[in-house]
């Protein structure tokens, strides 16, 4: 496909259904040197290792000496996987052993233990797995591919801040889409009237707000200007009379940490609330989603289960029409494929352009 084709009716059939494998390689390689989150802190114990996928990868995780590692999760002998073995001690220093024969692998993916080794005889050092760079950050465990990550773990100031109250939504399944379509989808406001009818937006009213976007550092920024009717997540509903109100006037400033995570803030006379969303790349078409909604206003602890509910009800408004949009990874900007109408998907425009420069998305 050609830059500046002319725009058809009927996109190509094949390139709609599902991308080719130089698409998928594309967005593979153009997605590893990003930091990428991949299990909750909460979920890997001590002494238990856990299976994820990033990227078309798995890789197996533990805590070693106290330290979270992330290994390749293919052992180097018969390719068995080693987040099926166990953590042993090996003299004071824990390795992650292999079910299969018992190899046993430090952090840094050296073998250090063979059973089976002849007495006199050296492990070799080709007896090694790959290991991934990996930290802990907003509660979650966060890998990176290449050697050196792009960008920072992007900020989010208000996890941090004991003025906002955080909840956080985990969701059980992958969502069966590209981890840069659950951004774009999230960036795009001109659904709210439709997908959210009576929460994010009124039908009656659909005319897109005037975006300004622009990029600062790693982030892509939106802002605009909105109303919206009176719920949770746009006022302190506790307050005298706010129920009663029409419509609620906000600011929203949205940050795309490049290219995977989104932290949209609303401001209105309530406070501020956030939205943030860090998506895990399993593979090009499966994401898993963690959440998290913060809040300065309506503090009660036991108010909480009031904005899981909230925050719950409008991504199971989404997560059908996300799963519906083919091909699974966004097109090459400008490609025949999809019909962007400026300005009013001037940010989605812009993201899109981005990722193509990152080489996220690219001609084939
Ligand atoms: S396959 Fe892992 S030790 Fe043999
Ligand atoms: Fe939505």
């Amino acid at each position: 496909m050609t830059l500046n084709a002319p725009i058809t009716d009927t996109p190509p059939a094949a390139e709609v259904e599902r991308p080719t494998a130089q698409a998928i390689s594309n967005f593979y390689e153009g997605m590893r040197p990003f930091w990428h989150p991949v299990l909750r802190e909460a979920d890997l114990s001590e002494r238990k290792i856990v299976r994820v996928e990033l990227l078309g990868v798995g890789i197996a995780l533990a805590r070693l000496n106290g330290e979270v590692r992330a290994l390749r999760d293919l052992c180097r002998h018969f390719q068995a996987q080693l987040s099926l073995g166990e953590i042993i001690d090996l003299d004071g220093k824990d390795l992650v052993m292999c079910p299969y024969h018992g190899w046993s692998y430090g952090g840094d993916g050296q073998c250090e233990r063979i059973p089976q080794l002849v007495a006199g005889r050296k492990i070799p050092p080709s007896a090694k797995v790959d290991s991934y760079r990996v930290t802990t950050r907003y509660g979650l465990i966060w890998v990176c591919l290449a050697e050196q990550p792009h960008f920072d773990i992007p900020d989010y100031p208000e996890w941090l801040d004991n003025s906002y109250r955080t909840v956080t939504m985990v969701e059980d399944e992958v969502t069966r889409t590209s981890s840069t379509r659950m951004i774009m989808g999230t960036l795009d406001d001109t659904h709210f009237p439709w997908v959210h009818e009576g929460i994010l937006g009124t039908r009656d009213d659909p005319s897109p707000p005037e975006h300004k976007v622009w990029r600062e550092g790693q982030y892509l920024v939106l802002q605009y200007e909105a109303e919206q009717p009176p719920n949770i997540a746009t006022t302190d509903m506790s307050a005298d009379g706010a129920a009663a109100q029409e419509k609620v006037k906000l600011v929203y400033t949205d940050y795309v940490g490049m290219p995977n995570v989104i932290r949209l803030v609303k401001d209105s006379v309530a406070g501020r609330y956030v939205v943030w969303l860090a998506t895990c790349p399993n593979a090009y078409n499966r994401t898993t989603n963690f959440w998290a909604f913060s809040r300065n206003y309506d503090m009660q602890p036991d108010r909480d289960h009031a904005y899981e509910e909230f925050s719950a009800h409008v991504r199971s408004q989404d997560r059908p029409i996300l799963e519906s949009q083919r091909p699974w990874l966004i097109p090459p900007f400008w490609s025949q494929v999809e019909l962007p109408l400026g300005p009013a998907d001037k940010p989605l425009m812009e993201f899109q352009k981005w990722l193509e420069e990152l080489g996220i998305v690219t001609q084939i």
